[in-house]
């Protein structure tokens, strides 16, 4: 006779795994099947972002970050150091260290939570209907299985975006995987956008040495983060030595041999240019991962970009059925997959304590974004392009941090935080960030937005001095034209 569980999961990343504690916690009998493998074969929880994409990427930021310190800003704080060098393989091995004590970490909260743990490609057979339930197939090398649900969630994730012309070898032409996984510094690396793994991974490369080109299609930097963030992000990046961003460009050709990887593209003035690197990472998106789950066998809906269809509170239209995190429409991003899987769960816990009309969802708007480059880029809510495009009034606050005195102590000048708060009833609309620790320093802002506050409420809230958080207050007062230091 099969296992049956009150509910199966389907994927074990940061979607997956944290619904199915969640699930757990509430007191329902889970199972979480995933089939991730690691470079040894090995099952390894927590998904693309604990195994290739958030952990290992913060890892050998922070690496290569001090690195970087050491040789081009530590002289300015009169420590001299000589002869720095950068053993590449012990960097790799401390991320990978990382890893593994947060994918084994996954196993053991399982565990504690009493969470059923298959390793398998997990596949749906039959729908549930007039009582029966859900009917998913668990297959792996060593067998097959077929268990029972009452209720799925499909928290399958996302895999990288292919060009068709180009075959990624991980080897000279690499995927997000393979860009954290090189064991020497490659002298050029190319990369084929300027996306936000593009960015982060450039960002790698470069503090350790390689000279890097990043070839964007869009004639605009960022398009998705504020104008003016954008912008002066593109013009600090701009100033670092070894990095050339190129927009607007439009890619002709990929081809390698055993030294080189040669990318033939026209540039913003469609003039034919020729790249010549050692290394290509190709960083163009990620799309939903539906493959093997038999959407097609319950009749799920897929949208025309692989998307399963969902409604705001992930419900999928198919009895019991639920589905999270990147396979799912909004930002693909770790956060926003935790906080979709744990709505999920608690949505279950009401249908089972007969409350059919209780669902919870998660409010996109407060959802933020950091892009982990030096100086940092976060943001939360309307940038004023979108504010503009509404026809929404507003005011603006702006606080530079080279008017800061722990920036000033810390060496890390360069951006500013600006606020935009409605012109009438000055409720914050957004707050966008380009600075050090702007990862850190973006949770007051989905604080105050979540909380509905208004920039005078950050103007008298009390911020410790100095810290860089002086400079939201700034902003803040700024808002009105108050700022004190400036
Ligand atoms: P995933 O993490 O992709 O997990 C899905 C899991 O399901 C995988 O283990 C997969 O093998 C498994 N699976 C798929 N199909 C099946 C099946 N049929 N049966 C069984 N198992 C299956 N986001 C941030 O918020 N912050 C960051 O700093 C950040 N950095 C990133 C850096 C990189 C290089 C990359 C690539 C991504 C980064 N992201 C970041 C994005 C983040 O990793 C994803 O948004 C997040 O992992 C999505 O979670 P998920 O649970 O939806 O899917
Ligand atoms: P992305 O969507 O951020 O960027 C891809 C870039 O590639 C875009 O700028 C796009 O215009 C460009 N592009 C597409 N086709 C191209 C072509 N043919 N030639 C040149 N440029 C082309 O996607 P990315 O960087 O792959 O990351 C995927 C997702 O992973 C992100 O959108 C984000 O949701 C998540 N992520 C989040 C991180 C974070 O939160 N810090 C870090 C890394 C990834």
């Amino acid at each position: 006779m099969s296992e049956s569980f009150d509910v199966a999961v389907i994927g074990a990343g940061p979607g997956g795994y944290v619904a199915a504690i969640r699930c757990a916690q509430l007191g329902l009998n889970t199972v979480c099947i995933d089939d991730w493998e690691n470079s040894k074969g090995k099952a390894s929880l927590g998904g693309t972002c604990l195994n290739v994409g958030c952990i290992p990427s913060k890892a050998l930021l922070e690496s290569s970050e001090n690195y970087y310190r050491a040789i081009h800003k530590f002289s300015a704080h009169g420590i001299k150091v000589t002869e720095v060098t950068v053993d590449v393989p012990a960097m790799i091995a401390r991320k990978d260290k990382i890893v593994k004590t947060f994918t084994s970490g996954i196993a053991a909260l399982f565990k504690k939570n009493k969470v059923t743990s298959k390793q398998g490609r997990g596949t749906l057979v039959t729908a549930a209907d007039n009582g029966r339930p859900w009917q998913i197939e668990v297959s792996n090398d060593n067998e097959v299985e077929t268990i029972q649900a009452k209720y799925v969630i499909v928290a399958t994730g996302s895999t990288p975006r292919q060009l068709s012309f180009i075959s990624e070898d991980n080897d000279v032409i690499l995927d997000n995987a393979g860009a954290l996984a090189l064991t020497e510094v490659p002298d050029r690396l190319g990369v084929i956008g300027a996306g936000v793994i593009g960015l982060e991974m450039g960002c790698v490369w470069r503090r350790l040495g390689a000279e890097v080109t990043i070839l964007e299609a869009m004639p605009d930097f960022l398009a998705a983060a504020d104008a003016q963030v954008a912008k002066e992000a593109y013009k600090v990046f701009r100033k670092e030595p070894g990095l050339s961003i190129q927009t607007g460009i439009d890619i002709k050709s990929v081809t390698s041999n055993k030294k080189d990887v040669i990318v033939e593209y026209a540039d913003s003035n469609n003039a034919l240019q020729k790249l010549t690197i050692d290394k290509l990472i190709v960083a163009v998106g990620r799309v939903p991962n539906t493959a093997g789950l038999g959407a097609q066998a319950v009749s799920l809906r897929i949208d025309d970009k692989g998307y399963i269809v969902v409604d705001e509170y992930c419900r999928t239209g198919l009895k019991n059925l639920f589905a999270v995190g990147d396979v799912v429409r909004g930002p693909m991003l770790a956060h926003k997959a935790s906080e979709e899987g744990v709505a999920v769960a608690e949505t279950i816990s009401a249908m089972e304590r007969g409350k059919n009309d209780t669902a919870y969802k998660i409010d996109f708007n407060t959802v933020p974004w950091v892009i982990y480059t030096s100086p940092e880029i976060a943001w939360v809510g309307k940038t004023e392009q979108e504010l503009k495009t509404a026809g929404i009034s507003y005011k603006a606050g702006q606080f530079p941090f080279i008017a800061n005195g722990r920036a000033r102590a810390l060496g890390e000048t360069p951006g500013f935080i600006k606020i935009l708060a409605d012109a009438d009833t000055d409720r914050i609309l957004g707050v966008h960030m380009l600075g050090p620790y702007a990862s850190e320093l973006i949770s007051e802002a989905v604080v105050a937005m979540e909380f509905a506050a208004s920039s005078e409420d950050i103007a008298r809230i009390i911020h410790a001095h100095p810290s860089l958080s002086e400079v939201m207050h700034e902003a803040a007062l700024n808002v009105d034209g108050r700022a004190l230091h400036i």
